[in-house]
């Protein structure tokens, strides 16, 4: 007998009976996605404006990646980095193609913190030093590495034994640097921070200061790559040249994959041993990664981003934080009320570490007529 995947889950159950406590979560059993609404066990459906967590770039189970990802399971899902895969050779192409000119490698991994693990590593090897800047604010992942370059305390107390390689900076001030400091890391709009968005001056600023010292500029693009803020990458929108950019998240439109693109002249120090991973750039996270790129492109959502943005600048009468399809809205009190009030008529937003934050991070095909429901909605709880 062919067993299906509703056989497979069984009766509904309680996820905390099994699941490690870790994760505060939203009164919502999420069974279905389709393009920028997700539905509930009970069989109502949301805008999905938290975009699954800044993941869903290209909307959820996309028919194109769905057809795709399928197509490649059916051939091969796995082989690891031992062999060659023609999949694998053309997702790494159009990740570079998609990315600034100096990128010219990439490395794939599995999350956002292993891509930047992977950045930082390849920082120290290819300065020789130990130091890494990362401002207050910072988020950058889990993981002991990432962590490390992670500045709030909600995060670090778990587990962190005391580095002694990160120096602390203050956002949107440049830091002297000396030549003991590899890299500054930073992200050019903190999102968990409260959308606190760079400027132009302070990110050429950070580049001549990296340039005086010869220290590296990584610019983690967890959150702002692929189109999200109306350029290609953070790097596009503000001309700034990075040595590596991060990333993962909406990288594979909902598939597990860490991108670090690297400069040229890094690539060419790095020789075989120096990185590693498994599972990275397997051909099934290969063909959802070439999926995502073809439907970025296909449904010209570099450009979405920007009409994204203007929309939601024209309803919202308050300070709007961030580009693109990465918005924080600032209101003159917490947001976890209105947060939860939009649920109630059908909407999901996010919060953030600044409480009165309310975060926007949408599917960039997101129909418009949404945005106008979220306006009504903000405009109805006042
Ligand atoms: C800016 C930024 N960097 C790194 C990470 C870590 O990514 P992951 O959870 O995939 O390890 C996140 C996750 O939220 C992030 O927002």
């Amino acid at each position: 007998m062919t067993v299906s995947l509703d056989q497979l889950i069984g009766a509904p159950a309680n996820e905390a009976d099994w699941q490690l406590a870790s994760y505060e979560k939203l009164p919502l059993h999420v069974v279905r996605g389709e393009g920028s609404r997700v539905q509930t066990a009970d069989g109502r459906w949301y805008w999905d404006f938290y975009g699954g967590h800044a993941v869903a770039l290209i909307g959820h189970s996309h028919p194109t990646w769905r057809r795709i990802v399928a197509e490649q399971a059916e051939r091969l899902v796995f082989y690891s980095n031992v062999v060659y895969c023609p999949v694998r050779t053309a997702a790494c192409r159009a990740l570079v193609e998609f990315a600034p000119k100096n990128l010219s490698r990439v490395f794939l991994s599995n999350s956002g913190a292993e891509a930047n693990e992977t950045a930082l590593k390849l920082a120290r090897h290819h300065t020789g030093r130990p130091d890494i800047v990362s401002f207050e604010g910072a988020f950058h992942g889990r993981t002991l590495g990432a962590l490390a370059v992670t500045a709030s305390e909600k995060y670090r107390r778990y587990a962190l034994p005391e580095y002694g390689h990160t120096r602390w900076a203050k956002w949107g001030e440049v830091p002297t640097l000396d030549e003991n400091v590899a890299a500054i890391i930073l992200e050019p709009v903190q999102s968990l921070a409260g959308m606190r968005t760079a400027t132009r001056e302070f990110l050429h600023g950070l580049r001549a200061e990296c340039d005086r010292v010869g220290a590296l500029l990584i610019l983690d693009e967890v959150q702002t790559a692929w189109g999200r803020l109306g350029a290609n990458f953070a790097a596009d929108f503000w001309d700034v040249r990075a040595d590596l950019v991060t990333s993962a998240k909406s990288a594979a439109g909902g598939f597990p994959v860490g991108v670090t693109l690297v400069d040229d002249t890094i690539a060419r120090g790095v020789k075989s041993g120096d990185q590693g991973t498994t599972f990275g750039a397997g051909p099934l996270a290969s063909a959802a990664l070439l999926a995502t790129q073809h439907v970025i492109r296909e449904e010209g959502l570099v450009a979405r981003a920007r009409e994204i943005e203007a929309r939601v600048r024209a309803f919202f009468p308050g300070e709007v934080r961030g580009h693109g399809g990465l918005l924080g809205l600032v209101f003159p009190d917490a947001v976890k009320p209105r947060v939860a009030a939009l649920r109630e008529r059908g909407i999901l937003a996010g919060g953030s570490d600044d409480p009165n934050v309310m975060r926007l991070m949408p599917p960039l095909n997101l129909p418009f007529e949404a945005i106008d429901e979220l306006a009504s909605a903000l405009r109805s709880l006042g």
